[in-house]
């Protein structure tokens, strides 16, 4: 048998699975969710949940996959082969089909307006809101912008592990901090910028409400990528010798210094500018493309920011695919070409009733937007992680667990408490998660 593609180095599966961490979530919905639920409260609240519930399901996910050596069906199924863990690992691949189809088409958006900020189209006094709803409504523009950006996720796929996901990860992840902290210094020293820190940060316990829980949890779920085999899939690159645990915090830790310095973009800059921070998704597309027309080189950091999004989305992207292509490559045997040739046109194809139903064309009334996230992020996703911590605490092993996180030198000290969570803390928890999720 061919040997496993393995990651180059250290930095380079950090940056890859960072990268895929870093995406629309962190730029796009954390900034938001932090205004609309408590500021600073809510961040507190994310970084508990991150550290007692994130870290603890991305490390069982890295162990799955480097145990596994394969796919997220082929990792589970390696380890106890019964239908129940494949069609366990086969939501995974699904959730990947549903996930991207969505995404693309909202980073398709995001590439657009790179364009749109070069010829200047948010210049002046601008309606932003008719620009956006009449780009997100029309049958064909965003399905061209999709497809340009589905072009680029399946290229870098195609490519491999090494020269492919990590050659690029390491190229874009850089320039993404560097953007970014660009952005939220010219951000940051605007007039009246500071009113909107303190409304950002200022911690409002009286808004923490179950659904702030509930929607923090959601969160930490989808920017951290867990409970659909991306993390497991990128677990089946390690090396022996890396430290599970510590790449773990270090990866969960990058991804919130990064919502956190987006939302020193976005919030400050909409203070400035005397607009709503509450707009929800339309402050991305809508808010802040009004406030850099305003602003003096608006077009120019009107045009970063928005390269920024996309290089987020992109390594984010090249993840959802990865997790599929991936399958489809030891499972049924295809070589990696023909994998991504094919699942990147069948997740192109699928993006079309996505976006068509922005504009209202669209079967019983469905926006398959809201449906392909909703189905993904209240149930895929927390069953998923759900069902991978119970089959590391308790079908493959908690104790087997600690033996493959433990070699080569690597310590994990708080192994015990990490075994407790995911053996008793974890499974209650997510199971309570998913029911109020699905019935509140
Ligand atoms: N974590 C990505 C984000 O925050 O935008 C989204 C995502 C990527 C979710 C990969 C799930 C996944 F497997």
């Amino acid at each position: 048998m061919e040997k496993r593609e393995q990651w180059g180095s250290r930095l380079g599966f950090i940056f890859a699975a960072a990268g895929s961490a870093i995406g629309l979530g962190n730029i796009w919905r954390f900034p938001t969710r932090v205004g609309e639920n408590g500021g600073g409260a809510f961040v507190l609240i994310y970084l508990l949940i991150m550290f007692a519930i994130g870290i603890p399901v991305m490390i069982s996910e890295f162990v799955v996959g480097r145990k596994g050596q394969k796919n997220i069906v082929g990792s589970f199924t390696s380890i106890k082969k019964t239908p129940l863990w494949y069609g366990v690992g086969f939501m995974g691949v699904l959730s990947g089909f549903l996930i991207l189809s969505f995404y693309s088409v909202i980073a398709g958006w995001g590439v657009s307006y790179i364009f749109k900020f070069i010829t200047g189209t948010f210049s002046g006094n601008v309606d932003t809101e008719s620009i956006f709803v009449g780009l997100i409504t029309n049958p064909t523009q965003p399905l061209f912008w999709h497809l340009v950006f589905m072009a680029m996720t399946t290229f870098i796929v195609l490519k491999g592990i090494g020269d492919g996901i990590e050659k690029y990860s390491k190229l874009l992840m850089p320039t993404l901090l560097g953007l970014l902290v660009l952005l939220a210094i010219r951000a940051l020293t605007l007039d009246g910028a500071w009113e909107g820190v303190i409304w950002y940060l200022k911690p409002d316990f009286s808004e923490i409400k179950a659904d702030t829980i509930l929607a923090s949890l959601g969160q930490v779920f989808f920017s951290l990528s867990l409970g659909m085999g991306a993390m497991i899939t990128y677990g089946s690159y390690l090396s022996k010798k890396e430290d599970i645990p510590g790449n773990a915090v270090l990866i969960s830790l990058a991804d919130l210094l990064i919502a956190v310095l987006a939302g020193f973009i976005i919030i400050p800059a909409v203070f400035a500018f005397g607009l709503e921070p509450g707009a929800g998704a339309g402050l991305v597309f809508m808010t802040l493309p009004a406030v850099f027309g305003a602003m003096p080189f608006g077009n120019f950091f009107g045009f970063l920011f928005f390269v920024l999004l996309t290089i987020a989305a992109l390594t984010s992207a090249i993840s959802l695919l990865e997790v599929v292509v991936a399958y489809f490559i030891d499972e049924v045997k295809w070589d990696r070409k023909k994998a991504a040739l094919i699942v990147g046109t069948i997740i192109f194809l699928m993006g079309i009733p996505v976006s068509l139903s922005q504009g209202g064309i669209t079967i019983a009334n469905i926006d398959f937007l809201d449906l392909f996230d909703k189905i993904t992020s209240l149930v895929f996703l927390p069953l998923g992680g759900l069902m991978t911590v119970i089959f590391v605490g308790w079908v493959w092993g908690g104790k087997n667990a600690l033996e493959e996180i433990r070699q080569e030198g690597v310590k994990f000290e708080l192994g015990n408490a990490w075994l407790f969570l995911i053996k008793y803390v974890l499974p209650i928890v997510l199971l309570y998660i998913l029911i109020s999720g699905l019935f509140l």
